[in-house]
């Protein structure tokens, strides 16, 4: 049994804005299940819910470069795992959690270097970790503060550091003019936190973290390469021996039809009334026409040019001249919520499209949809096309990352090429399957019967702390 402490920006249920948060809200309860004792720190932002359950432990006093903030230790556990926040409402107490209104805040590099050195200073004072899991930018610190302290503090000194990539688009990259903020100026080299004259968080992670992993093997591959690499491909191939690629897995808890609250009416594979029920109740909420027969393609995605919808807005019109409906969550960039906005408006009886972020639809498109559409340019891992397996709604995805490594012709439709054309082939594709009823229903029941449940996954991170 190890002690593990993670460090992250969001976890679902407390803060979420994407993936992410899913992975912290599930790996760490997983883990304890297998009996490893895990700590999970992040923020208390303005958002965060706890409910008042909250044990409010601590006062830390923390040091970044020249400055100097005083934080509460607010813990809750939750599954047998300790959720400890960092309450400093100066650095945190706000709406968003790394921007608002599309704008990032603007002292993020401190916010998220005071996030590592709180951390630290939980693992001196509240929970000494065998293994430090670091996850993504906003953790990218933890490793060359540690590295920095770790000389000082008997002991930290034998533990190891675990760094996860869950999306090598975002790098926490600052001005150099910020480096006196975060006291790491001795750190600034090529082979350290520089990177083509900025501060890079994640690249500072990887370089310093004893293990890296990424969360599917294809990712792993990929991001060694020049196409999906964001400029760190090299760096990521001078340590190809440290990077592992291990899948996420899918909460079940929080995301299957058999006891979803989100629906009126559960269903499972071997009954599936429910799920043409959902449809109904779907298309009926969103005020399109209530025709069955017609496939229902659903897209629920933060609208980030990660995620491809370049691809749909080429071929928007010829998508909606095809026989089917198109339900559309999201948001984020502005060009893709107008896009979607516009061809909702010129195709009301089968285009819907909600600008926003809801829970609820979201698991009731899950449910109420008979395809589920993810043409993503990268993914490092994709959670909805493991949810859509479960609920029966067939992935229609691009060959890249967790959908590559996800999902195969036996329970979904792929296209590989990253074109309009390519898309539109497997989406015509999908749609002739779809008038072979009989086996459609076997190619629904395949995908529901595919197991991604986080036990393997937790396994393997447990044999990657124990080989540490
Ligand atoms: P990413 O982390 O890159 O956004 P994932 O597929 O790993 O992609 O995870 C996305 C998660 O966020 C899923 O749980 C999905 O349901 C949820 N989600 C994304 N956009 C919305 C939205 N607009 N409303 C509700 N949930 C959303
Ligand atoms: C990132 C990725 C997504 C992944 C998630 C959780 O947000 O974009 O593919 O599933 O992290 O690891």
């Amino acid at each position: 049994m190890s002690r593990v402490l993670m460090v992250t920006a969001e976890a679902t249920p407390f803060v979420k804005t994407g993936g992410l948060a899913d992975v912290l809200g599930a790996l760490p309860p997983a883990l304890a299940g297998i009996g490893e004792e895990v700590c999970v720190v992040m923020p208390r932002y303005g958002s965060t819910s706890l409910r008042g359950e909250e044990r409010i432990l601590h006062e830390l006093p923390l040091t970044v470069g020249p400055h100097t903030f005083t934080a509460a230790i607010d813990e809750v556990q939750r599954e047998g795992v300790r959720y400890l926040f960092v309450d400093c409402p100066l650095l945190y107490g706000r709406g968003g959690v790394y921007n608002e209104g599309g704008v990032d805040y603007p002292d993020n590099h401190l916010r998220f270097a005071a996030l590592n050195q709180a951390a630290l200073e939980i693992a001196r004072s509240i929970f000494t970790p065998d293994i430090f899991h670091a996850h993504d930018w906003p953790a990218g610190l933890l490793a060359p503060y540690l590295r920095e302290t770790r000389a000082a503090d008997s002991s930290l000194q034998s533990a190891k550091c675990v760094m996860t990539i869950h999306n090598l688009g975002y790098q926490g990259l600052f001005p150099r003019s910020q480096l006196g903020d975060i006291g790491l100026s001795r750190l600034f080299h090529p082979e350290g936190l520089e990177f083509w004259g900025q501060i890079n968080y994640l690249k500072a992670g990887i370089v310093w973290s004893d293990a890296v992993t990424t969360v599917s093997p294809a990712y792993a591959q990929e991001i060694q390469t020049p196409e999906y690499g964001f400029g760190l491909d090299g760096v990521l191939r001078a340590r190809a021996a440290k990077i592992t690629g291990i899948l996420n897995g899918a909460d079940y808890a929080e995301w299957n039809p058999e006891h979803d609250p989100h629906l009126r009416r559960r269903y499972s594979a071997r009954n599936l009334s429910g799920k043409r029920f959902a449809k109904q109740a779907l298309l009926k909420e969103l005020g399109l026409p209530l025709n069955l027969k017609r496939p229902l393609i659903g897209i629920v995605s933060r609208f980030a040019d990660q995620k491809g919808f370049d691809l749909v807005a080429e071929v928007a019109d010829q998508l909606a001249a095809e026989d089917l409906a198109l339900v559309v969550l999201g948001s984020g960039e502005r060009r893709f919520e107008s896009m979607f906005r516009a061809l909702a408006h010129s195709h009301p009886a089968k285009v819907y499209a909600r600008i926003g972020y809801d829970n609820g639809l979201a698991h009731r498109i899950e449910a109420g949809a008979d395809m589920f559409l993810m043409p993503s340019r990268y993914e490092p891992c994709g959670l909805s096309q493991l949810y859509s397996l479960r609920y029966g709604t067939v992935p229609i995805v691009r060959a890249t990352g967790g959908l590559e490594d996800t999902v195969d012709e036996s329970t979904g439709f792929k296209f590989h090429d990253y074109s309009a054309d390519a898309l539109l082939d497997s989406v015509q594709r999908a749609l002739a399957a779809w008038q072979d009823r009989k086996s459609w229903l076997e190619r629904m029941r395949r995908g529901m019967a595919r197991d991604f449940s986080w036990e393997a996954s937790a396994a393997a991170y447990q044999r990657l702390y124990r080989s540490l």
